[in-house]
């Protein structure tokens, strides 16, 4: 990794995801919502590379357009770097570079995922040696999907989504997504379901229970079979997120059309995630989406989590 004389550099990498199952509980006085959800992650990475520098900064590069991107102190890769170095006593600061895979605001993961990749690659690059248990600590505290994208793999989150237990699974599942040309707020998506279940009180969810992951999923995901996983897929947050932008019900049904065992809508959207039988299954789903105009990459999951990558 380091010769003499070249400048320092370490790269890890954290994958994005899709959320298979998530059930939202009550809306807690914090402002977050009780979730149980089973994760997954996928195979689109966010690579970054850290390099030693007197203050914190960041730049993007990759396929994806970042220019809405923050690159000040608000963006979550910063955040992680300084909450590192102020927990570490680490002095000096990190340029970051984030080569983006993961689309921006889709429900993903991938802001989550630069984060795990930072926490790392900097604790790498410091030689702060934090260990596993406070890295995820402080993961936690960035963001409630940022500790699984440090694990990876497939888990049960419950809490905010940032409680994680393993969960076992078999096999590899083919996902084709849907990306859209547009983000959506996560929090946004939150108070739309809160104000549809104000409007339909019988919907609201009782505080004193927490919401669970169906044991059919768990099934599912160990036997490694997507036709029962397709049986299952569920998010809480879809119908708000359709509510919000409708046009992502057509791209469901295109997908459900054209071989997918069903579509989805990854975290709170507005990548639409499609299940797809096997790889040749995908390959179809994937020509038969871009005919109609629209921006699909294909994944496979599970995968593992952040790690650091020797170039
Ligand atoms: O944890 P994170 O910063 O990703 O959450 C973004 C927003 O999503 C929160 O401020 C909250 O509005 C909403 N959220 C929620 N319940 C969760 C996770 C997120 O209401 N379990």
């Amino acid at each position: 990794m380091t010769t003499a004389g070249a400048t320092k550099a370490v790269h890890a990498k954290a994958p994005g995801k899709i959320n298979v199952f998530l059930k939202v509980g009550a809306l807690l006085d914090d402002g977050y919502h009780d979730v149980a959800t089973a994760y997954q992650a996928v195979s689109l990475f966010e690579d970054v590379r850290a390099t030693p520098a007197d203050d914190f900064s960041v730049s993007f590069t990759g396929p994806i357009d970042t220019s809405s991107l923050a690159v000040d102190g608000s963006n979550l890769a910063i955040k992680a770097a300084t909450l590192l170095a102020h927990r570490a006593g680490y002095r000096r600061g990190v340029h970051l570079e984030i080569e983006k895979h993961v689309p921006i605001a889709g429900g993903m993961g991938g802001g989550s995922a630069d984060a795990a990749a930072t926490l790392l690659a900097c604790d790498t690059l410091w030689g702060t040696d934090l260990g596993r248990d406070e890295l995820m600590e402080l993961a936690a505290s960035l963001g409630s999907d940022v500790p699984f994208a440090f694990a990876g793999g497939t888990a049960i989150g419950t809490g905010r989504g940032d409680k994680l237990s393993p969960a076992l699974a078999a096999g590899q599942f083919q996902w084709v997504l849907a990306l859209a040309d547009f983000g959506m707020s996560t929090p946004e998506v939150y108070r739309e379901l809160d104000r549809h279940r104000d409007r339909h009180a019988q919907d609201i969810f009782p505080a004193a229970i927490a919401p669970q992951v169906d044991t059919a999923v768990l099934q599912a995901l160990r036997a490694g079979d997507a036709h029962m996983l397709a049986e299952v897929l569920h998010n809480d947050l879809q119908a708000p997120a359709l509510h919000l932008e409708t046009q992502l019900a057509s791209v469901i049904q295109l997908g459900e059309e054209n071989g997918a065992l069903a579509g989805l809508v990854s975290g709170s959207g507005p990548t639409i995630a499609f299940l797809a039988p096997d790889l040749d299954g995908a390959l179809e789903l994937q020509i038969a989406l871009s005919a109609a105009r629209l921006t699909v990459v294909r994944a496979t999951g599970p995968v593992h989590g952040a790690r650091i990558v020797s170039d």
